[in-house]
């Protein structure tokens, strides 16, 4: 069992992060603790160069994003916890991947359409390429199991299929050179959504900051933002089946079983009948009390400088490591000489 995932280190880490993925991170890190896998999580600062970016906010932002994976329950001492630019294995493995990648492939890719819009002419290679980066992240380690929220699985299937190409052309059937890599997304919060429109994933760039709670939103700004959230002025129903239609509803639902590690019905058994006067509030008391002590370790963390160098420099130490013989097997496969 080896578990890869990454995080863009861009913007706040928000609750559809931590639901999505970080939480998954968690969990994983402790099973995979308890049956001797191994755990490599990382900053993808390579990745956040696709888009305009502030070089001294990049360099911020991975530091904080550190102590967020920190203050969630990453634990350094069991994971590897580094960001990619200490590893410069991502960014050659990336290359080998470019001869077998298909342009074909990355023209399907939903969050290049979406990211490029209608500017293509104008989007930077780098967001182009940036799905055989991420291929190129989980490949590097032999990767068995990826915790990723929805949105990433499309990525995923493309590494699988580089994977696949890869080991067709250059390697023999009993000897692959890449691990296949299986995506594990959560059942009930693949996607969260934004709290101001139920169609738009709860994202880091969405110009409201209304529309997301951040890890480091403080208890007011927490109630405050589920009071304003989008919902409609029906009551809820007493299955998820009453739902249907209704995706601002389903969502503030949705987050509030998967706080509370229970089902949507589970949930609804206990608010049919009810409007959003009484839910919210029980939904923003929940989410306080279970991201304050997040918050409270963030906080504590934040500004050591030293310390967050140091936990990244003794994981890319542990990670270059790792992703060696992998690189050494792939650039002798394609036969290059060094
Ligand atoms: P990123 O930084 O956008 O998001 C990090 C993780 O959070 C999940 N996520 C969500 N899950 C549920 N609901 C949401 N609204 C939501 N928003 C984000 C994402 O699915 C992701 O798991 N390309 C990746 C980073 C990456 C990566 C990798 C991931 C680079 N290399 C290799 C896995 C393996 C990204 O931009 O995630």
């Amino acid at each position: 069992m080896r578990i890869v995932s990454g995080i863009q280190p861009t913007g706040q880490l928000h609750l559809g992060n931590y639901l999505g993925a970080i939480r998954n991170w968690v969990r994983m890190q402790d099973e995979a603790a308890a049956a001797g896998g191994e755990c490599l999580f990382f900053l993808a600062d390579l990745h956040a160069i696709s888009m305009p970016h502030v070089p001294a906010e990049l360099t911020a932002s991975t530091r904080a994003m550190t102590a967020a994976l920190v203050a969630c329950g990453i634990d350094p001492d069991c994971s590897t916890l580094f960001n990619q630019a200490r590893v410069p294995a991502h960014a050659e493995l990336q290359w080998l991947l470019n001869g077998t990648a298909r342009m074909g492939w990355l023209n399907r890719m939903t969050q290049w359409k979406d990211k490029a819009g209608k500017n293509r002419e104008s989007a930077s290679a780098a967001l182009f390429t940036y799905p055989v980066l991420q291929a190129a992240d989980v490949l590097l380690y032999q990767a068995t199991h990826v915790p990723v929220g929805e949105d990433q699985k499309q990525h995923l299937e493309l590494a699988r299929d580089i994977a696949q190409k890869f080991n067709n052309d250059f390697a023999s059937e009993d000897r692959p050179v890449f691990t296949l890599p299986e995506p594990i997304i959560p059942p009930g919060a693949a996607r969260i959504m934004s709290l101001r429109d139920g169609s738009a994933k709860m994202s880091k760039s969405d110009p409201s900051d209304m529309s997301r709670i951040n890890l480091t939103d403080d208890a007011d700004t927490m109630m405050q933002k589920v009071k304003k959230a989008r919902t409609d002025p029906e009551v809820l129903p007493s299955e998820a089946a009453g739902l249907e239609g209704r995706a601002e509803a389903r969502n503030l639902v949705g987050i509030y079983a998967t706080l509370a590690d229970t089902s949507v019905d589970a949930v609804l058994g206990q608010f049919a009948g009810q409007g959003f006067g009484a839910f919210k509030p029980a939904l923003g008391e929940l989410l306080v009390e279970k991201l304050a002590p997040i918050t409270a370790r963030f906080v504590a963390l934040k500004d050591d400088q030293a310390a967050l160098d140091a936990i990244l420099d003794k994981g890319a130490a542990k990670a270059r490591a790792l992703a060696k013989p992998t690189l050494d097997t792939t650039y002798q496969a394609l036969g290059l000489c060094r």
